[in-house]
């Protein structure tokens, strides 16, 4: 392991947040993201939680002031367009004044995103070491993101089987995985039909190699006009919508936050039987239609082909941080990683995003191969939880030496030899963030 000048790299790291702070809440980066995104806010939260509780505080805040009035957390709030820059596809586009459900100010977009909150209020209590005078805010929150919690189950898992669906890929997060690919396939494009549009990703000269490809866009781009034109109603939706998939990342994260949730419940004299039922109820499922059991891993599950998509990215191990495997299945689990994803190996850096052995793994693009610092972080935490100190060490001292040797950069690539590594944007703030997080606990 390299010598890292751990306090310089903390000092870079608070630079970038300060940098991206707009005086209301932190972007994730200096251009490219513009307003405010879901579960960015909760990453970037962590890290200001160790040196800025009020900001960790503003930066939620400021999130859910976008919270529909049905619960849903919207995936982006936007700022004021004079703000916010150039981002496609924004404001005007979502159209989501439409719905009766969303909030007239601010402007948000009609999707959600991966539910890291409920952990998320847990860990600034844990790393206010229990202040009591975070006991109001997690009162004001606790309520907002049972909300959220009660939009997913009512809405979002139409067979009450405790699995969420998600019906975009920007929901999940990991945007252009090729677990999406067939089920985006299917959607049949009519270019005469499709609003036009142009991507403002581009913009800088590797971009295309590094980014989604316009199919993909094309198809991003049909389900929000499909969603706009039913005005958000959520029965129509679901109705419609023709990408619908459970997701082991999705129900890893909400099990985790359940529960928080729970934990967060007692501690401020709530009812905590809701969440507890609800992390039974999906860590069961993910068990019971998820799990793999030849492969050694989650799988996720189109609602449309009523078949599992086997699941070759990272996504499929989300479920460690939830406690969702049994330690015969968790051990497993760290087998398979082993082989395909994490390893010792002097040649790659932990953790590809998706398995280095499939066809399909092209190391620069986006979420098909390169190395992203939030699943790492969530990945350490899950191994940690089983007792896999070693292997949680190793991707925690990884992430560090990636961002001290390249930069803070939104994505990298996981094959060593390369010498110019970091793609996407620079000043990335989650990868900000969970240095910040990952200095302090390798402390
Ligand atoms: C990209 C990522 C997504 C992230 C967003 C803002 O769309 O795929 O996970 O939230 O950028 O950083």
């Amino acid at each position: 392991m390299k010598t890292i000048d751990y306090e310089a790299l903390l000092q870079q790291a608070k630079t970038i947040l300060a940098n991206n702070w707009t005086g209301a809440f932190t972007k994730p980066a200096p251009h490219l993201y513009p307003h405010q995104w879901n579960w960015d806010a909760g990453f970037i939260a962590l890290g200001h939680s160790h040196y800025d509780m009020e900001r960790a505080c503003q930066e939620l805040r400021s999130l859910f002031r976008g919270q529909w009035d049905n619960g849903l957390l919207p995936q982006i709030v936007f700022q004021a367009p004079a703000a916010g820059g150039r981002y496609f596809p924004g404001a005007d586009f979502w159209q989501t004044h439409t719905s009766s459900e969303a909030p007239g100010d601010p402007i948000t977009s009609g999707i959600t995103m991966p539910p890291v909150h409920g952990f998320v209020l847990w860990e600034l209590w844990q790393n206010s070491g229990e202040d009591p005078q975070l006991i109001p805010f997690l009162k004001e929150l606790f309520p907002k993101v049972k909300a959220l919690h009660e939009y997913l189950y009512e809405y979002r898992d139409p067979m009450h089987e405790g699995l969420v669906y998600i019906r975009h890929p920007w929901e999940s997060g990991t945007d252009n995985s090729p677990t999406w690919d067939e089920a985006l396939a299917r959607i049949a494009i009519d270019k005469m039909k499709l609003p036009t549009y142009e991507r403002q990703d581009l913009q800088h000269k590797k971009a295309a190699a590094q980014r989604p490809n316009d199919s993909d866009y094309d198809r991003y781009i049909y389900l929000v006009d499909l969603f706009r034109r039913h005005h958000y109603d959520e029965g129509e939706m679901e109705a419609h919508c023709p990408f619908k998939i459970q997701d082991p990342l999705f129900n890893g994260i909400l099990c985790y936050s359940n529960e928080c949730m729970a934990k967060l419940a007692e501690l401020l004299a709530e009812d905590p039987e809701d969440f507890y039922g609800w992390h039974a109820f999906t860590r069961g499922a993910l068990n019971e239609k998820l799990w793999n059991r030849v492969t050694a891993r989650y799988d996720s599950y189109d609602l449309h082909q009523q078949a599992l998509i086997p699941t070759y990215t990272a996504n499929s191990f989300i479920p460690l941080l939830g406690g969702v495997p049994d330690p015969q299945q968790a051990q497993r689990m760290m087998a398979t990683m082993m082989g395909t994803h994490v390893q010792e190996r002097d040649d790659i850096w932990n953790c590809p995003t998706y398995a280095l052995d499939q066809a399909k793994v092209d190391f620069q693009k986006y979420w098909r191969g390169p190395v992203w610092i939030n699943i790492n972080w969530m990945l350490s935490k899950g191994m940690q939880r089983y007792g896999f100190a070693e292997d949680a060490q190793l991707l925690r001292e990884q992430s560090l030496e990636l961002i001290d040797t390249f930069g803070f950069h939104e994505y990298f690539d996981p094959r060593k030899e390369q010498t110019e590594n970091g793609y996407g944007t620079d000043g990335f703030s989650w990868t900000a963030a969970l240095c910040i997080d990952f200095i302090n606990k390798n402390k």
